[in-house]
């Protein structure tokens, strides 16, 4: 492109040319939103990214039943926490890689599968590994242990110097910390006993490095890492502790600001001292908090209960088509159950997350 400032009159023929070649290009290859030169998207986390990687563990935290997968293809109930697609599903999407992320456990999985990325993300992990063990999800660890194999996986059918490629060139999603402060400090006593909250964040966050350092390690470069959200105001923290009127819990939103700020702080010291990575911080505190303060403003109508049951406190088994009707309409929800947004509300937020951080993630 920078060449055809200088293009000579006589060559416009094969400028024309040109230009129809990249026009079919465009339109054989790549995809309906973003062009991208990233190859695949690889996960790491919690709930919010977890595809179905539960469902082949021994844990209480699935979600592989209705009304689970309600709006999703065919109404199929994943293993997703969600009525539809989740986080990791727009952003490959919009980087115009696929439009589903699937679970690395428990299914069939093609070479091009494999090769477009993967998650290995688990309902109720934390970057504390006790977060994961007190309801035995996969710990961080375990998860990079699985993304060992995936390795070995990828050069087997790609060839060493392609999934070094794919390794290298991947964007890797990491999204997690709040059941570390919503479940593991906030509600169970073990950590409380021995830290307090600043010490307990800085805890927390030390896991996070090191998370991050062995992710390095292991190949990536290109990190995109989503902070904690509002999770004094999720519905089922309202029921808990908000009071009679279900109000946000000051205090929780103030540790999730407090790990938010010391977690970007390491991730900017990291992004400098780890040469070549390019790690990046996704602020989702604000943009969610938005859409909990303001629904109309985004066509909610409902930002303090689920859209599973009453709405206040079901979430994972507690959420099932024995038990509990769901909304009317599910669109002008903010929340699909007490703990996890709708499917409408995760695609406002990853569009907006574009806007704001787009060229840093293709
Ligand atoms: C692009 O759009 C076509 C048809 O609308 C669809 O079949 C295809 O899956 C889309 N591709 C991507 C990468 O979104
Ligand atoms: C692939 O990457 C590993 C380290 O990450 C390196 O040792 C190896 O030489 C690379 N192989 C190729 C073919 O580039
Ligand atoms: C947390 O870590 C920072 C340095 O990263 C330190 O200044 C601070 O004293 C630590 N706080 C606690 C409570 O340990
Ligand atoms: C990370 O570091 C690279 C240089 O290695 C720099 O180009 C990039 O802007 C940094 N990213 C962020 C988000 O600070």
């Amino acid at each position: 492109m920078e060449s055809k400032c200088f293009m000579k009159s006589s060559s416009k023929l094969f400028y024309l040319l040109l230009i129809s070649l990249e026009i079919l290009r465009v339109q054989c290859l790549a995809p309906n939103k973003t062009t991208s030169k990233v190859p695949a998207v690889i996960v790491f986390g919690d709930s919010i990214v977890d595809p179905g990687n539960n469902n082949a563990i021994e844990t209480l935290i699935k979600c592989n039943f209705p009304p689970y997968g309600k709006d999703f293809p065919q109404h199929k109930p994943t293993g997703r926490f969600c009525n539809g697609k989740i986080p990791s599903d727009f952003i490959a999407s919009q980087l115009g890689i696929k439009e589903l992320v699937p679970a690395y456990l428990g299914t069939e999985l093609t070479a091009q599968d494999l090769l477009t990325g993967v998650s290995f993300a688990s309902g109720g992990a934390g970057y504390d590994p006790l977060t994961s063990q007190l309801v035995s999800a996969l710990t961080m660890s375990d998860q990079l242990n699985l993304f060992k194999d995936y390795k070995e996986k990828l050069k087997k059918i790609a060839g060493e110097v392609k999934a070094n490629n794919t390794i290298s060139q991947g964007l890797f999603l990491v999204v997690t910390g709040t059941d570390d402060l919503a479940n593991t400090y906030f509600t169970t006593p073990f950590r409380r006993a021995e830290f307090d909250l600043p010490s307990y964040i800085n805890f927390t966050v030390d896991c996070a490095v090191s998370f991050y350092q062995e992710l390095y390690l292991l190949g990536a470069r290109k990190m995109a890492v989503v902070g904690v959200p509002p999770v004094g105001c999720v519905p089922s923290q309202r029921t808990i502790e908000g009071g009679i009127e279900r109000h946000c819990v000051p205090l929780y939103n103030q540790a999730a600001v407090m790990f938010n700020s010391k977690l970007s702080t390491e991730l900017e010291r990291l992004n400098k001292t780890l040469k070549g990575a390019q790690i990046v911080y996704i602020d989702i505190y604000t943009p969610l908090l938005d859409l909990i303060m303001r629904p109309f403003a985004y066509g909610f109508e409902e930002s303090t209960k689920g859209c599973c049951g009453t709405g206040y406190f079901e979430v994972t088994l507690a959420c099932n088509s024995l038990t509990t009707p769901t909304c009317e309409d599910v669109s002008k929800y903010v929340f699909w159950d007490s703990y996890h947004p709708t499917e409408r509300a995760y695609n406002i937020l990853i569009t907006e997350v574009f806007q704001k951080y787009g060229s840093l993630l293709t």
